[in-house]
């Protein structure tokens, strides 16, 4: 595995990256002088983004790919190779949640979190692994606390449960080809990702800022060669579950 600090300038692509946790490691990643490719579904979304950064298309390419579209997931792998020359990392961040559970919950809206939460992370690891075994490359995957401790009846934890799985199961699979594996998993951290709980807002208690995700994204990118963070859990102070 080669050491992001023998690389100039690293390229990364980040899914879901203009808004909340995403937007926050796209900044940190330009500052450590990265090349970013960042995905979302709303191009306008992602150029207003890359505008309020300042950042041209140099370092910042803004690519509008549905996560659960494996075309579109591909296309912009092969964008990001174009663009830059090179894939170092892909960090597979877009997720959502329906904030309910068995009981009284919209199975309706059920089938498109598991299509986000789960397929599109799998999509991403299939369709960048080519490139990321030329580089030598490492994968983020980020999860959740709900995917380590389960709550009642909760189907996004059923969701990052199963991308739990997927880390060690794509660790497994790609380790002995000098690809790394990183699973992130936040406690509640204050982000859009709220907007859609009932209540609107980040619920009472311990929170976690962007930031804080964003620089945990990045440190375990940072390894020395040879070193494969594999799971690294980040709650707020207080945080129990
Ligand atoms: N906030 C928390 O408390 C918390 C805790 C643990 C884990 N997480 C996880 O952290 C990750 C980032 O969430 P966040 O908190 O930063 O919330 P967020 O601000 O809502 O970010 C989610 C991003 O995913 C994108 N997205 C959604 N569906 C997509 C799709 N089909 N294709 C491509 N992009 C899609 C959204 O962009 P568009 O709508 O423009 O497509 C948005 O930018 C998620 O996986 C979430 O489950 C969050």
């Amino acid at each position: 595995m080669q050491s992001e600090n023998t690389v100039d300038h690293p390229t990364t692509l980040i899914t879901g990256g203009a808004t909340g946790i995403g937007a926050a490691t796209v900044r940190r990643l330009l500052a450590a002088g990265h090349r970013v490719a960042v995905t979302g579904r709303d191009q306008d979304r992602l150029d207003r983004f890359a505008a309020e950064l300042g950042a041209g298309r140099d370092v910042l390419l803004p690519l509008a790919a549905d996560a659960t579209d494996y075309d579109a997931v591909r296309g912009a792998v092969e964008a990001t190779v174009k663009e830059f020359g090179r894939l170092d990392h892909v960090i597979a961040n877009a997720g959502f949640s329906t904030h309910d559970n068995l009981a009284d919950g919209d199975p309706g809206q059920w089938r498109e979190m598991l299509m986000v939460n789960v397929l599109g992370p799998a999509l991403l690891v299939k369709a960048a692994l080519p490139a990321l075994q030329e580089s030598g490359g490492r994968i983020v995957l980020v999860g959740s606390t709900a995917g380590i401790k389960n709550t009642p009846g909760n189907m996004y934890s059923v969701t990052k449960t199963a991308l739990t799985s997927l880390a060690e199961n794509a660790h497994v699979l790609v380790t002995g080809s000098g690809v790394g594996v990183t699973l992130i998993a936040p406690g509640r951290v204050d982000t859009p990702f709220w907007s859609s709980h009932p209540d609107r807002v980040v619920p009472q208690g311990p929170v976690l800022t962007p930031d804080h995700i964003a620089d945990a994204i990045v440190w375990a990118l940072r390894q020395p060669a040879g070193v494969d963070v594999n799971t690294v859990v980040v709650r707020p102070l207080g945080q129990v579950h």
